[in-house]
């Protein structure tokens, strides 16, 4: 898809189809606003007005109303997509009125769209990139694999018609693209099924990331592992005939600031989880192949980081495995050493996240990660807490925590801070190895966190826990249903405002 700038006037416009936001009216005396929308009234003659006087559009959020032919402007049609409350309106809702309007009009069969940011407010660069970004989320199908072309509908141009060309508008386009576009390339790699994307598969596109985009990339493999004593990524690996591999991707900046921070993200790489022994019910079991979107949100991160340059060292770790309960599978009550030294007892071999994240954190360490920020569908346990709306942040450094609540706030993604005192460590206990796998029935997903922290021990860290966010249930408007790519861009936005936090 083309995306670009351009000034123009609005009765020139030529287009498929034009779209344009519109804030909810306070009442029926009050202006029409922003101003775009208020000179599109007057020129379709009160079309708008009438809309609102109608009341069947309110101008609430992604609410949307078409017009034909509107008279006075060459497009042949024009889309009003609702932005909510003036108030409330920022780059996040902007974002989504974006993803809506581009799927409305593909639905329609526009293949050319003009999205007016003609207000100055609305072209500041921040909503640039948030616009950009809004469409190609919002163009996104998770439909490889349809053999029948026929209905595809593609929007083939898309122009940001602004008031004032500037060139931090056009950087901000272009940062928009490769974050939109690495994000798009992470939910790919959610949606590839298991038996398509194996461990080994998952290493092969991240090596192909690196030698794209110009990161170094180590994939560590199972003797590797085992001469280094992963003990819990094997004991995970070893149910399944497929190999496991920790991918390790090195971002180095040309220009790094002296004594600067070494970034470790951290993403749960199972392409499969059948729960392994403890084995999962066979309801809803397909889509336990999403178990790797904290991974790819690594891998996508960290194809975005290298191209967007940021003064900061960032590594990315993907512990990949399969979880499966093949005859040399482990078993409940097994007790492996891992990397740290510390054993574990598998009380549960579907609680296998935290098993080859404990391992990728212990090496992370080792490799001098001064931060860490992990991202995992971890527990079932967080969807019970937060539903599919928030992820949950666990942390053990407060300012860090605090990074990434703001960038996950100005990115859009939904991110919720949940408790991690040492209370929770009671439950916890093994008779027969230094820490079991699980904890009781309560608290899942704290006391997933709280197995994680053990780990991490001092080093900064802040661990997302993203299995009710990472995947879309249904579509919405903006968003086709399948994979989210969350949470990387709140992920790319920490490390480029590292230096500014
Ligand atoms: N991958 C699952 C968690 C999950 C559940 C992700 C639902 C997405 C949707 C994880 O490996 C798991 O099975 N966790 C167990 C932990 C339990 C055995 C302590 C769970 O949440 O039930
Ligand atoms: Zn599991
Ligand atoms: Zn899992």
């Amino acid at each position: 898809m083309q995306i670009q700038l351009l000034r123009q006037r609005l009765e020139d416009l030529e287009a498929d189809a034009a779209a344009v936001v519109v804030w909810e009216r306070t009442s029926p005396e009050a202006p029409i606003e922003p101003a775009t929308a208020a000179r599109i009234n007057t020129l379709t003659r009160n079309w708008l007005d009438e809309l609102f006087r109608s009341g069947e559009f309110r101008g609430k959020t992604l609410e949307a109303a078409l017009l034909h032919r509107p008279p006075e402007l060459k497009v042949s049609r024009l889309l009003v997509v609702g932005g909510g409350k003036r108030e409330n309106f920022g780059s996040s809702e902007l974002r989504k009125v974006a993803g809506a309007a581009l799927r409305t009009l593909k639905s329609k069969g526009a293949r050319s769209v003009a999205f007016l940011l003609l207000d100055p407010e609305l072209a500041d660069p921040e909503n640039v990139a948030a616009a950009v970004e809004g469409i190609l989320l919002g163009d996104y199908e998770p439909d490889r694999y349809k053999t029948d072309k026929s209905e595809r509908k593609q929007v083939e141009q898309v122009h940001f018609v602004v008031s004032e060309a500037r060139p931090a508008a056009q950087e901000a386009l272009e940062r928009g693209r490769v974050i939109a576009e690495a994000q798009n390339y992470a939910r790919d790699l959610v949606s590839e099924p298991a038996n398509r994307l194996t461990p080994t598969v998952l290493a092969e596109r991240a090596r192909q990331v690196a030698s794209e985009y110009g990161l170094e990339c180590e994939v560590l493999d199972a003797s590797r592992m085992k001469q280094l004593g992963m003990g819990l990524l094997l004991g995970v690996a070893q149910g399944s005939s497929e190999p496991p591999a920790l991918i390790v991707l090195d971002y180095r900046p040309e220009s790094p600031t002296p004594g600067g921070a070494h970034l470790g993200l951290l993403g749960k790489g199972v392409t499969f989880d059948t729960g392994g022994i403890s084995i999962k019910p066979s309801e809803g079991m397909e889509k336990m192949k999403y178990d790797m979107a904290g991974g790819a949100a690594v891998i996508g991160a960290m194809r975005a980081i290298a191209q967007l340059k940021p003064p900061v060292r960032v590594t990315g770790f993907v512990p990949a495995v399969e979880n499966m309960p093949g005859g040399r599978a482990q078993r409940p009550g097994d007790i492996v050493t891992s990397l740290s030294g510390k054993t574990v007892e598998v009380l549960n071999t579907d609680a296998e996240g935290r098993l080859i994240l404990a391992d990728a954190i212990t090496y992370a360490k080792r490799l001098g990660c001064t931060h860490l920020l992990d991202a995992a569908t971890l527990t079932g346990a967080i969807v019970v807490a937060l539903g599919h709306v928030n992820a949950g942040a666990f942390t053990n450094d407060e300012q860090l925590l605090n990074r990434v609540l703001a960038a996950a706030r100005r990115e859009g993604e939904k991110i919720w801070p949940m408790p991690l005192d040492e209370d929770y460590k009671d439950m916890l206990k093994s008779p027969f190895a230094d820490i079991p796998n699980v904890g009781n029935r309560w608290g899942g997903a704290i006391t997933a966190a709280m197995f994680l922290k053990e780990f991490v021990e001092t080093t900064p860290w802040v661990h997302l826990d993203i299995a009710g966010t990472a995947w879309l249930e249904e579509s919405k408007p903006h968003l086709a249903k399948g994979p989210t790519g969350m949470p990387l861009r709140t992920f790319v936005r920490v490390v480029l405002d590292w230096n500014s936090g």
